[in-house]
């Protein structure tokens, strides 16, 4: 029931715009302090550096497939007569990592059996294109840089080296 002073029930018509009002500003400031804690915790994504530094190329014999760096980086280091090559150690069937087998001179994939010859060219079982490599370059201090962001991403049927000739690295 209404009376003179404009209060309605228990509550006046000041005390529920005050309510509303103090309501409003809780609301905002509890959005504005989880807003601050969010902020305290980035969504940062770690991931590993797409450069590494694979030593020195006098490190390297020629004919040598090196898995130094299998484990850590999937990545072979080749060297030929004509330069140094990074190999990307997964198969281009289903993402398997092959073995190298020095005896037979081959890279050999144990999920079906696909083979590629040392050059990464495909020639054996289901994998439809060679092994991808990435690039690799010498820096400033005379050290392979191998960058994995930028991958030479080979076709079917021709040798890896006519395919991406920068993929080679001549020393
Ligand atoms: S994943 Fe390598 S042959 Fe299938």
């Amino acid at each position: 029931m209404a009376d003179g002073d404009g209060k309605r029930g228990i509550w006046s018509r000041r005390d529920f715009f005050t309510r509303l009002g103090w309501s409003g500003f809780g609301i905002f400031t509890g959005f504005s302090l989880l807003g601050f804690l969010r902020s305290a915790f980035p969504r940062v994504l770690f991931q590993p550096p797409a450069t590494f530094k694979a030593g020195f190329p006098s490190d390297y014999a020629v004919g040598e497939v090196s898995e130094k760096y299998k484990q850590e980086q999937r990545v072979w280091i080749v060297r030929e007569e004509t330069g140094l090559y990074a190999v990307f150690a997964k198969c281009t069937h289903l993402g398997c990592t092959p073995r190298w087998l020095a005896a037979e001179n081959k890279f050999k994939c144990p999920c079906h059996g696909s083979g590629f010859f040392k050059t990464g060219l495909n020639f054996e079982g289901p994998a439809p294109r060679p092994l991808d490599r990435f690039k690799i370059a010498v820096g400033d201090d005379g050290q392979l840089v191998v960058d994995k962001s930028k991958v030479f991403k080979m076709s079917a049927g021709t040798e890896p080296d006519e395919q991406f000739p920068d993929s080679l690295l001549k020393v």
